[in-house]
C-alpha cells in the first residue's frame, strides 16, 4: 500500500478537497498507474453535485494518461513502464452483449476489485471506475490501453473520456460519413470532439451550435463549417436553412448530436434533424429531467433513430491507438482541446471556468 494525494468530493455540492489516499498494491487483474495528466470533464462536476449517484466520497478524475508502475501477479496485457490511456470500458468478454458481438455495450465492464480509501479506511468511489486526480491510481489492468509513448500525455489522456465520447458519438453512434450533414448542439470538450470526428469522417456541412461565442470559435478551429449562436437565433430554423443550402430539399441535418444533456437542447436536436435522420444524445441528463409534451406522432412520423451514446460506443483497444496515430500524424488536433494545464489543487477553479466559456479542457498535469 502507498499513500498519495488525491482530489475527493466528500458530500453533495461541497468543494473538492486534496487529501491523502491509500492506494493498495495491485492484486490479480489490477494495475497501479502513475498519472501524468488528467482532464477535467463535466461529468466530474456532475459527480460532485450528486447528479450521478450518492456514493460519496468520490475520487474524481477519469480522462487520464500515465505510466504503469506495477501490475498484479496474473496480468499479461500491460507491464510496468507501459504508457497508457485509462479507459472506463474494460470489456468482460462473457456477458450477453459481449457474447453477441456488441462489445461496446458490455454490461459487466471491469474495474479494480480492491478499493482505494481515505486514511481512516473509508472506501472511495472512483469516478467512472477510474479516479485519476491523484498521483497514482489503482485500476483493472484492462482499463489500461497502450498507445504510442511519444505522444503528449495531456492531449491523448483526453481520449479517455470526453474527446472519445464526442468523436465516437459522431462516427460510431451516428455513423457520420462523407455525404452527411451534421449539427452538434453544445460545443464544450465533448461537442467540439463530435465536430472534429465529423470533419475526420468527411461530413459537410458541420454546424456547431452553442450559446457561447468562444465555444463556437473553438468549434470552427476543429472543423465546423457553420456556427449558430442559439442565444440569439432559433437553432432549429437555422440548421434547416443551412442544410437546405447544400442539399436541395433537406429539412434538417442527417445527424444531430446533443452534447449538453438537457431536455430543451435534446428537443432542438429532435426537430433539427431531417426526416429519417438520427439524434445522438451524448450529453448526460440528471435523473430529474424529463422531455415534456413530445407528441408521439412526431416520434413516429419523422422516422429515423433516436440514440444515446455512452462513451461514443468506443472500443478502447481499437479506437485509442488509431486516434493517437491520427494525432501524431497531424490529422486530429488533440492539442486544441487542451486550453490550459493546471495543478492538482486547481479543480474547483476549473469547474468555475466550465461555466464561463473560455475553456474546452483544463488538464491537470502531475
Ligand atoms: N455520454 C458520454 O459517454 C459522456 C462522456 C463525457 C461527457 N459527457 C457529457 O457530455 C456533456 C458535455 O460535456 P463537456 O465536458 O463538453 O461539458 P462542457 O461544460 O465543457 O460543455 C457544455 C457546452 O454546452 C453549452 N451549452 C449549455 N447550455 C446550452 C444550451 N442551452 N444550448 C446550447 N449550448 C449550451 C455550453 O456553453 C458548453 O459549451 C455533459 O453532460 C457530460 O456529462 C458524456
Ligand atoms: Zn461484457
Ligand atoms: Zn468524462
Amino acid at each position: 500500500m502507498q499513500q498519495v494525494q488525491g482530489v475527493v468530493a466528500r458530500a453533495k455540492g461541497a468543494p473538492v478537497e486534496l487529501v491523502t489516499v491509500n492506494v493498495p498494491d495491485p492484486g490479480p487483474g489490477e494495475a497501479v498507474v502513475k498519472v501524468q495528466a488528467c482532464g477535467v470533464c463535466h461529468t466530474d462536476l456532475h459527480y460532485r453535485e450528486g447528479g450521478i449517484n450518492d456514493e460519496f466520497p468520490f475520487l474524481l478524475g477519469h480522462e487520464a494518461a500515465g505510466v504503469v508502475e506495477a501490475v498484479g501477479p496474473d496480468v499479461t496485457g500491460v507491464a510496468p513502464g507501459d504508457f497508457v490511456v485509462l479507459n472506463w470500458r474494460a470489456v468482460c468478454g462473457e456477458c450477453r452483449a459481449c457474447k453477441r458481438g456488441d462489445l461496446h455495450y458490455c454490461f459487466n465492464t471491469h474495474n479494480a476489485t480492491q478499493r482505494m480509501t481515505l486514511e481512516d479506511g473509508t472506501e472511495l468511489s472512483p469516478a467512472l471506475g477510474i479516479g485519476a486526480f491523484i498521483e497514482k491510481t489503482l485500476v483493472a489492468a484492462g482499463q489500461c490501453t497502450k498507445v504510442d509513448p511519444s505522444a503528449r500525455p495531456a492531449a491523448v489522456g483526453l481520449l479517455g473520456c470526453g474527446v472519445m465520447a464526442g468523436i465516437g458519438a459522431a462516427i460510431n453512434t451516428g455513423a457520420v460519413t462523407r455525404g452527411r450533414s451534421v449539427a452538434v448542439i453544445g460545443c464544450g470538450g465533448v461537442g467540439v470532439a463530435a465536430v472534429a470526428g465529423s470533419a475526420l469522417a468527411g461530413a459537410s456541412p458541420i454546424i456547431a451550435v452553442d450559446i457561447d461565442p468562444q465555444k463556437l470559435e473553438a468549434a470552427t478551429r476543429l472543423g465546423a463549417t457553420h456556427t449558430v449562436d442559439s442565444s440569439r437565433v432559433d437553432p432549429v430554423a437555422e440548421i434547416k436553412r443551412i442544410c437546405a443550402e447544400t442539399y436541395a430539399g433537406a429539412d434538417g441535418a442527417d445527424v444531430v448530436v446533443e452534447a449538453v444533456g438537457r431536455p430543451e437542447t435534446w428537443q432542438q436536436a429532435f426537430y433539427a434533424r431531417d426526416l429519417a435522420g438520427t439524434v445522438v444524445l451524448v450529453g448526460v441528463p440528471t435523473p430529474d429531467m424529463k422531455v415534456p409534451d413530445l407528441p408521439l406522432i412526431d416520434v413516429f412520423g419523422r422516422g429515423g433513430s433516436l440514440k444515446s451514446s455512452w462513451y461514443g460506443d468506443c472500443l478502447p483497444s481499437r479506437d485509442f491507438p488509431m486516434l493517437v496515430d491520427l494525432y501524431q500524424q497531424g490529422r486530429l488536433d488533440l492539442d486544441a482541446f487542451v486550453t490550459e494545464e493546471i495543478g492538482i489543487g486547481d479543480i474547483e477553479a476549473a469547474f468555475d471556468k466550465m461555466h464561463h466559456g473560455a475553456v474546452l479542457r483544463s488538464v491537470v498535469v502531475l
